[in-house]
């Protein structure tokens, strides 16, 4: 299976760092930021990773990573031109990188405890469609909520940035999907925010029933703000979480 970290975007919510600075390569403990969504990957077993950012900064990730060598991975990278045109225009970037098959896609801003290899391989007993994971949140309008079905572990619908929170969940920036994706990603349109939505991809998996989760156990942090950056500074700086990557 094949990996996709995204690390384009404006990183406006870490200004004045972002001004200068790709929000993925700022300090995350002892590692700019990218670096544990290549761990999380790796530790999965994914070693063929493709980055996508944006054209300023495709250089200072060339100088800090090349071509993954030294941490032991296959890394290539992409340009998403329109900048900012949303997680979905992104992701839309990989098509010729993926060429077929399932694959695991990471905002690579999202730093988390938990292992992907039990959701991996649950994904891959999946005879189609996606899978994302889930964790439970203080504040869950910053993010997509699901709307779920405990019972029949079923989501029946996910909402961007809710005012009125469907529930106490977040959809966090990890993501599995098959190749149907980029036909679905053809078919959603910018949002209010003039962006396209991950979250619009993800409610039609939902409407063909082709969506599953998992519920992260672990802690989980979106840093893409001062106050999360620093929290995911304090979290990755515990002695058992840097040592399980030496
Ligand atoms: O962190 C989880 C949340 O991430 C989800 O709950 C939301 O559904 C999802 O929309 C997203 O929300 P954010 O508002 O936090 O997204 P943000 O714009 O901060 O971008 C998230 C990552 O995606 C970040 O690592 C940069 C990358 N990105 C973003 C955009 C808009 C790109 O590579 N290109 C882009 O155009």
């Amino acid at each position: 299976m094949k990996g996709i970290i995204l690390a384009g975007g404006t990183g406006s919510r870490l200004k004045p760092f972002t001004q200068i600075i790709n929000k993925h390569l700022l300090p995350v403990g002892p590692y700019p930021m990218v670096y544990w969504s290549i761990f999380k990957l790796k530790d999965a077993g994914i070693k063929e990773i493709l980055i996508i950012t944006n054209h300023h900064h495709l250089d200072s990730f060339k100088e800090l990573l090349g071509n993954g060598e030294e941490l032991n991975v296959k890394l290539h990278y992409k340009i998403q031109t329109n900048n900012g045109g949303g997680i979905a225009d992104a992701l839309l970037c990989a098509k010729s990188f993926i060429n077929s098959g399932k694959f695991v896609v990471l905002l690579g801003d999202n730093v988390f405890e938990d292992s992907l290899i039990d959701s991996i391989e649950a994904f891959q007993q999946q005879a189609k469609g996606a899978r994302v994971l889930l964790k439970e949140v203080k504040d869950p309008s910053r993010y997509g909520v699901p709307q779920l079905d405990i019972e029949n572990k079923a989501i029946l619908s996910i909402i961007e940035k809710p005012i009125n929170p469907p529930s106490s969940y977040c959809v966090t920036g990890i993501y599995m999907y098959d190749q149907e994706v980029f036909n679905y990603i053809e078919d959603i349109h910018p949002s209010s925010r003039n962006e396209l939505e991950i979250t619009d991809v993800n409610n039609l998996y939902i409407k063909k029933n082709l969506l599953k989760y998992d519920i992260l156990q672990g802690w989980w942090i979106d840093a893409g703000t001062h106050e999360s950056l620093y929290k995911a500074f304090q979290y990755v700086n515990q002695k058992s979480f840097k040592e399980g990557f030496n």
